[in-house]
């Protein structure tokens, strides 16, 4: 007994260890932490309906060149590439005051798991530990709303996907967004295989180019037309591709153009060998890299102003993203 008690004792500090190694390299909240903040995410979705589509496409963009919440950084926020989306710093942020253990980077990503479900569309696998980079990712990386697909999927296949993923990625504009605001005229409010029907259909309304042109190559068109027969299909396949998609973190940012997947470590439970990161890639949340954070005013008319005025019917021109 008293030798298997010490094997206990020993197996504890091991645990405690690990848990502490794990600590100090990137700040973890606890599962029920995260139960929190997801369910107070449902409850701001119910009452702002803006907002679970822009998380939704918040994770795309501040994931691009690996997780690493720098969306939120004045310098990135404010490029014309992320248009629709300022109006989601100043939701997220109260939450980074009151869970101070969560990264910028997980609690976009959290939100954007958690707008999917609430919006119709399946569960995704996430895990948390991302650690904020507190740099601004180089600008112009993420894909144009007026790329062409042979461009787009030229950017995707640069950062590890294939142009059946950016088939299956494309079904995240079965929501849509005009200047922030979801639900452009035209478009649904459940994410769904409904964009995939349309595209079939031939109803192309509020339909980028790139969406359109998915008809073009057989192989995608195929995909397309699995997609639009098979709602489950597609909701697999998102959850696995998109999944991945948010996983992409500890991008290179010392180069200038998009990470290539091989240069990504994605979080394990412990710290590896591998896993140990440059110390540029240490967690920069005590130095507080977003300088607004905190003394942003709550000003509650200023995020919601863009959306007081009726989503619909409005003469404001529709800002779809390619991702
Ligand atoms: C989000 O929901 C939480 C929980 O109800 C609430 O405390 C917070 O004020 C809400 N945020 C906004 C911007 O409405
Ligand atoms: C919206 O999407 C849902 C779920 O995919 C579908 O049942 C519904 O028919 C769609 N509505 C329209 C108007 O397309
Ligand atoms: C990051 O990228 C630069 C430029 O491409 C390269 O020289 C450097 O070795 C890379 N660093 C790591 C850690 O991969």
């Amino acid at each position: 007994m008293a030798r298997l008690g010490g094997f206990k004792y020993i197996l504890s500090v091991a645990a405690l260890l690990f848990v502490s190694i794990n600590i100090s390299v990137r700040a973890q909240c606890s599962p029920d932490t995260i139960k929190q903040i997801e369910s107070m995410f449902i409850q701001n979705f119910t009452q702002n309906e803006a907002m679970a589509p822009m998380c939704l496409h918040s994770a795309f963009h501040d994931c691009w060149n690996g997780c690493n919440g720098a969306l939120f950084l004045p310098e990135e926020i404010d490029r014309p590439e992320n248009a629709g989306l300022p109006p989601l710093k100043p939701l997220l942020l109260p939450y980074k005051t009151q869970f101070p253990c969560i990264s910028i980077a997980d609690l976009i990503n959290s939100c954007a798991v958690t707008a999917l479900k609430f919006l119709g569309g399946p569960e995704v696998p996430v895990y948390y530990g991302r650690i904020d980079r507190g740099i601004p990712d180089p600008a112009g990386l993420i894909p144009e709303p007026t790329m062409s697909l042979s461009a787009l999927i030229g950017a995707f296949n640069a950062i590890g996907f294939s142009k059946e993923n950016v088939v299956t990625l494309s079904g995240a504009h079965s929501v849509g967004v005009c200047h922030g605001v979801p639900m452009c005229p035209g478009h649904n409010h459940t994410f769904g295989n409904h964009y995939y029907k349309e595209l079939i259909e031939g109803d192309f309304e509020g339909k980028l180019n790139t969406d359109v042109e998915l008809l073009d190559d057989n192989t995608m068109r195929s995909l397309v037309q699995q997609y639009a027969n098979d709602q489950q299909q597609f909701f697999d396949d998102f959850s696995a591709v998109f999944g991945k998609y948010i996983s992409r973190i500890f991008c290179n940012q010392t180069s200038t153009g998009p990470c290539p997947l091989s240069d990504i470590g994605v979080a394990t439970p412990a710290p590896s060998q591998q896993s140990v990161q440059p110390s540029s890639f240490e967690p920069s949340i005590p130095s507080n890299p977003f300088p607004s954070f905190g003394s942003e005013p709550s000003a509650p008319s200023e995020p919601s102003a863009p959306f007081s005025s009726s989503p619909f019917g409005s003469s404001s021109e529709p800002v779809f993203f390619p991702i």
